[in-house]
């Protein structure tokens, strides 16, 4: 009989375990979902130069419906104030490459980017400042 009660806790000590694990592990995935989302929510807007504001305009009349407020993303586009498009990774002439030509879909799975007209090589010029000021401000460099 002892021996029965002691295999009983130790069964209900593995339980125990088995649901803190799975407790911890969901919550573990949460929160790396709620960071994803959060980014957004504590994203920092610095204060803009002038061809950086001037780009701010501009993305929002050409890019904001995929690429999202601030460059944060949308259902339809990636963020850009992303780590995937530091400088060093993507660099300025990206984004002329990207307005100009559209893109193949490679990173993400929204689908290709289209060529965007109507922008000027300046027009990209300020677009890609702002995204880089912004990109700055949050530790993307
Ligand atoms: C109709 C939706 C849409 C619009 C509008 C749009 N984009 Fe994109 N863009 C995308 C998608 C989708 C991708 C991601 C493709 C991938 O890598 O999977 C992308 C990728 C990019 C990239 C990364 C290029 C690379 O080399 O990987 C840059 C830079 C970019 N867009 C800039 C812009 C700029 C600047 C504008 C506005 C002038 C703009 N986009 C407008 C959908 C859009």
């Amino acid at each position: 009989m002892p021996k029965k009660l002691t295999d009983r806790l130790y069964l209900a000590a593995i339980a125990v375990a088995v649901v803190v694990g799975v407790v911890g592990w969901m919550q573990w995935f949460d929160d790396d979902h709620a960071h994803s989302d959060g980014a957004a929510a504590t994203l920092t807007i610095p204060a803009l130069s002038a061809d950086a504001a001037a780009g701010q305009a501009l993305f929002e009349e050409n890019c904001i419906a995929c690429h999202g407020k601030h460059a944060t993303g949308t259902e339809q586009g990636p963020p850009l104030v992303h780590r995937i498009y530091e400088p060093n990774h993507h660099g300025d002439v990206s984004f002329l490459r990207a307005v100009l030509y559209g893109v193949r879909a490679h990173h993400w799975r929204f689908g290709d980017m289209a060529p965007v007209g109507g922008v000027s090589q300046e027009d990209v010029a300020k677009i890609t400042r702002y995204v880089r000021e912004l990109q700055r401000a949050n530790g993307i460099e």
